[in-house]
């Protein structure tokens, strides 16, 4: 059973992973209007992967004796001015994500709260990897630059990427 703290604090990372899935449904829908589907589909595919990582800490809180308290989601920024300062942006909250990561095991670890410890696990390993993924692109779209050719060989290239099976469950 979890303490209520504890159940205040995922809460609040439920709150963030749905807030990051609409970030970048955001960045998705300023990828369309710009003509750039591939970019569209890269953002489409991590907005599903934002909302299963917020179910499953959503299945958690039930699982652990807690109860889910959903709040009001934050507006997400409309536009950016490129596809590298929309990296750049997501980039940036990927850390702020992995930092309240960090929070929770900190308070899991000061309660005593071993099951939650382990629970947290999978979010610090899964947060390199998120932070690794939109760095890669990142760094590619500063050696290409503002130049159009190369901007669409990656809007290509992302386009490929395959929405994520879902967290947890029996893909694990
Ligand atoms: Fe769920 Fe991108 O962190």
């Amino acid at each position: 059973m979890i303490s209520k703290k504890m159940e205040k604090a995922l809460n609040k990372q439920i709150n963030l992973e749905l807030y990051s899935a609409y970030i970048y449904a955001a960045m998705a829908a300023d990828f369309d209007a710009k003509n750039l589907p591939g970019f569209a589909q890269w953002m489409k595919a991590q907005t599903q992967e934002e909302v299963a990582h917020a179910m499953k800490f959503y299945g958690y809180v039930n699982e652990a004796g807690g109860r889910v308290v959903l709040d009001a989601i934050e507006k997400p920024p409309a536009s950016y001015a490129s596809p590298l300062k929309a990296f750049e942006a997501s980039l940036k909250h990927e850390r702020v994500v992995t930092k309240s990561i960090y929070h929770l095991v900190d308070l899991a670890k000061e309660e005593s709260d071993h099951a939650t410890s382990v629970f947290l696990q999978w979010y610090v390993a899964e947060q390199v990897e998120e932070e690794a993924h939109a760095d890669a692109i990142l760094q590619r779209l500063k050696m290409v630059g503002e130049a159009g050719h190369g901007i669409l060989m990656i809007d290509r290239e992302l386009g490929q990427r395959q929405s994520a099976p879902a967290p947890g469950g029996e893909e694990d």
